[in-house]
């Protein structure tokens, strides 16, 4: 095992360690990063090899770059000595190679100057390469913590560490600004994230090949996010509106062609969740979704509110063909619990998913009530991650469950009491619509 820095970005500090882990479990890789601490960037973790370290990185969006860790240390002394004697049997095998310096600062920067005289500093590495500012064979790195964010502005460095890059992230390639939803064809009001509908994609672990679902696709946000990690998508939603578009050039489809993931595209179409007419045997590997909260759309299913009173509509008859069974009926709808909608999402999940498949979605909760027991649970289903996104009177939570595999399933009685998570979700828009006074609980 070798020792590897990683160079996160500044978003979403609380996400990092899930989503390098899962990008990790996907590849195979064990990874201890008990050791995360948010309030840094850098985090020196054990990895067999350069693969390994370029296969959790590349298409990380927290992570921006990971590094082979040559040297460390509180001064440029410190630095050069733990260098010579970790490294200094590898000085030889670069000798040859092009190569560049380049710096990361973190709070603080170097003059160019000072630069410079870093870089000479270096000159018992001893190599002998044409230095190249395009394209070199290696880029040799020297990243810099200058202060805690609570301090005031330094000029000299907290911690230094000196390492050869491997790898650097999607996020550094840009991938943010070709994703950008000012920048994309169709959009909505209830567009995800670009940002976070990665991430959520690389948690829940989507990968070529794989089967991608959101049965609350609205705009398609989850999909285009999951095509761009291989995975074949498809979506469902109950409004035909949202799935449809404006036309052929604002739509999902043109979206994937935006982004060349037509290839990846299954389909969408206009079904009630609840009422789902995918084929019980037609493999989903990865559910990702935002489902309804009440507060931008409403959550309704097929039914009426009334069996009763609506029971002669079944008699209807248009042109001789009973109107409910003509292509252009529109179903009636109803209200629905969101306890009841998540309930069964995650029946679905169990029933669809292989073991080990994950299920993510996002959950908003009030923060002045939220409590671990409101999380929906089921007893075929782990919940690995309950990463939240707080603002200022309420969070919205991204849950990241694994179907387990049924030989080890618990026992019933460790579900959460289905009325605890009722009382949460049911809540929520009400609450958010008084501005989360103390009355409104
Ligand atoms: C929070 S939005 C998801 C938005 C989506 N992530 C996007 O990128 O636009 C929830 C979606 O659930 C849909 N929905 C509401 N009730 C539903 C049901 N019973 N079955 C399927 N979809 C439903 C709404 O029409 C809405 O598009």
């Amino acid at each position: 095992m070798k020792d590897y820095l990683i160079y996160f970005a500044q978003a979403y500090p609380n996400f990092r360690r899930s989503e390098i882990e899962s990008l990790a479990g996907l590849n195979g890789i064990k990874l201890d990063l008990s050791h995360h601490d948010e309030s840094t960037p850098f985090l020196v973790v054990q990895l067999e090899n350069d693969e390994q370290a370029r296969k959790i990185m590349e298409r990380s969006i927290l992570g921006r770059g990971i590094y082979e860790l040559w040297g460390e240390g509180k001064t440029l002394e410190e630095v050069h000595a733990n260098t010579k004697l970790r490294y200094g049997s590898e000085f030889d095998r670069y000798k040859q190679s092009t190569f560049k310096f380049d710096f990361v600062g973190y709070m603080g920067s170097r003059e160019k100057k000072d630069k410079f005289e870093v870089i000479e500093s270096f000159a018992y590495l001893g190599f002998e390469g044409a230095i190249r500012m395009k394209n070199p064979d290696e880029v040799f790195v020297v990243l810099e913590q200058y202060e805690q964010p609570d301090r005031e502005k330094s000029t000299t460095p907290l911690h230094i560490w000196f390492g050869r890059q491997v790898q650097l992230s999607a996020r550094t390639e840009n991938i943010l600004d070709k994703y950008d939803l000012k920048k994309r064809k169709y959009i909505g009001t209830t567009s995800f994230d670009a940002e976070l509908s990665l991430i959520s994609c690389n948690i829940a672990q989507v990968n070529t090949g794989k089967v991608v679902y959101d049965p609350f696709a609205g705009t398609g946000s989850f999909l285009v996010a999951a095509a761009n990690y291989g995975g074949y998508v498809v979506g469902s939603d109950i409004d035909h509106r949202s799935l449809r578009g404006k036309n052929e050039k604002c739509n999902i489809r043109a979206n994937m062609k935006q982004y060349n993931s037509t290839s990846q595209f299954l389909d969408v179409m206009t079904m009630d969740f609840t009422h789902n007419a995918l084929r019980p045997d037609f493999q989903i590997d990865t559910i990702v979704c935002d489902p309804p909260y009440g507060v931008r759309e409403g959550l309704k299913v097929c039914g009426v509110k009334d069996p009763a009173k609506a029971a002669h509509r079944e008699n209807v008859v248009i042109d001789g063909e009973k109107a409910h069974l003509r292509r252009d009926f529109i179903h009636p709808k109803k209200p629905y619990e969101l306890a009841s909608l998540l309930d069964d999402l995650l029946s679905f999940a169990v029933q669809r998913l292989p073991v080990g498949g994950r299920l993510c979605f996002w959950m908003p909760t009030a923060n002045d009530e939220f409590s671990t027991d409101f999380i929906p649970h089921h007893d075929s289903l782990d919940l690995l991650y309950n990463l939240d996104q707080e603002f200022n009177k309420w969070s919205r939570r991204l849950l990241v469950y694994s179907k387990r595999d049924q030989q080890s399933s618990h026992t019933s009685d460790e579900q959460a009491p289905a009325a605890t998570v009722s009382k949460n979700v049911s809540n929520f828009r009400a609450r958010y619509f008084k501005g989360f006074s103390p009355s409104s609980k």
